[in-house]
């Protein structure tokens, strides 16, 4: 069995759920406490064993790649003023060079078409795929979690969780058939049904452990759902001739695509962080007595 070194993540998208923030920054690069959302993501896939990073970026997004680099002038300066604390993180997140990629998806079409937009950059090996809105929170990160699914039983291994099953037509559906390890097997996959036609309420989370054969499929791939190519049915293509695990994530998930899921972020992970726990819930405490709703 292959190892899985690479791992994708789509960051081409345009955030208008963010507007005006993301007029002039990313989506990806909105900050939970102090770190951008793509640090928590990357971070993710390295505690996975992943090696290489490659971003599918679009237009505007240059600053994903130049937070990736070192910054000689900001690492000299707080050398040269002793902040030996604030370069150690610096040094800690720092990519090695030559292990970060970045390839443009040149219009809108789609996830499915972005994820095929990586594929000379991940050549014929497994890989995994990330979407950075959805960020998790676990002792054990979710990706981890799924290479040991993954290094037992091979094919192609997705994170799922389970969601209002009237809000079916919000996400990738999956069906669920009998137990593999921690997960289950797949008996299906469609994006955004109707809940009288979701085969469950298993939706894909944003955690993909994919097989190289899907490049070909997601290249003869047509629009679907939204008018756009979509992985989902590029997977479900697949399905035909591979087998598929959902690996349900136990830890906490925030969607960071839309403003409630973001702020809910920020807080899970700053009540993580020991260092401001106390001072976080003495001041939600305090505004939630003294701020009333305005308008
Ligand atoms: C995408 C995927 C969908 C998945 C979702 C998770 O949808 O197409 O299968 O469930 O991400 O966030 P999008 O949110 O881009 O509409």
């Amino acid at each position: 069995m292959k190892r899985v070194r690479k791992a994708v993540f789509p960051v081409a998208g345009l955030g208008t759920r963010f507007l005006p923030a993301t007029k002039s920054i990313p989506k990806e690069m909105l900050t939970v406490v102090d770190r951008p959302i793509i640090q928590y993501v990357v971070d993710e896939a390295r505690e996975a064993g992943i090696e290489h990073m490659i971003f599918v970026t679009g237009r505007s997004k240059e600053v994903i790649e130049d937070y990736f680099d070192i910054q000689m002038e900001l690492s000299t300066s707080l050398a040269e003023k002793g902040k030996t604390d604030r370069l150690k993180i610096l040094n800690d997140l720092q990519p090695p060079p030559g292990t970060t990629s970045f390839t443009r998806q040149q219009a809108p079409l789609g996830l499915g078409h972005a994820v095929w937009c990586a594929r000379e950059l991940v050549g014929n090996e497994p890989f995994a795929l990330l979407l950075p809105d959805m960020i998790m929170q676990a002792e054990k990160g979710c990706l981890a979690s799924m290479m040991e699914l993954y290094q037992s039983n091979g094919g192609n291994v997705l994170s799922v969780e389970e969601c209002d099953p009237n809000e079916t037509d919000k996400y990738g559906i999956v069906g669920k058939g009998e137990p593999i390890g921690d997960g289950f097997r797949i008996t299906g996959m469609v994006e955004k049904p109707a809940p009288k036609d979701a085969p469950s309420n298993f939706y894909l989370s944003g955690r993909y452990i994919l097989q190289p054969e899907i490049f070909e499929i997601l290249e003869k791939t047509g629009r679907g759902a939204g008018d756009e190519i979509q992985l989902t049915d590029g997977m479900q293509t697949l399905f035909k001739q591979q087998q598929f695990a959902g690996y349900p994530f136990r830890g906490r998930t925030f969607d960071c695509g839309s403003p409630e899921g973001f702020i809910e972020a920020n807080i899970a992970f700053a009540l993580w962080r020991a260092d401001i726990r106390d001072k976080v819930i003495d001041d939600i405490e305090r505004l939630m007595e003294t701020v009333e709703p305005r308008g």
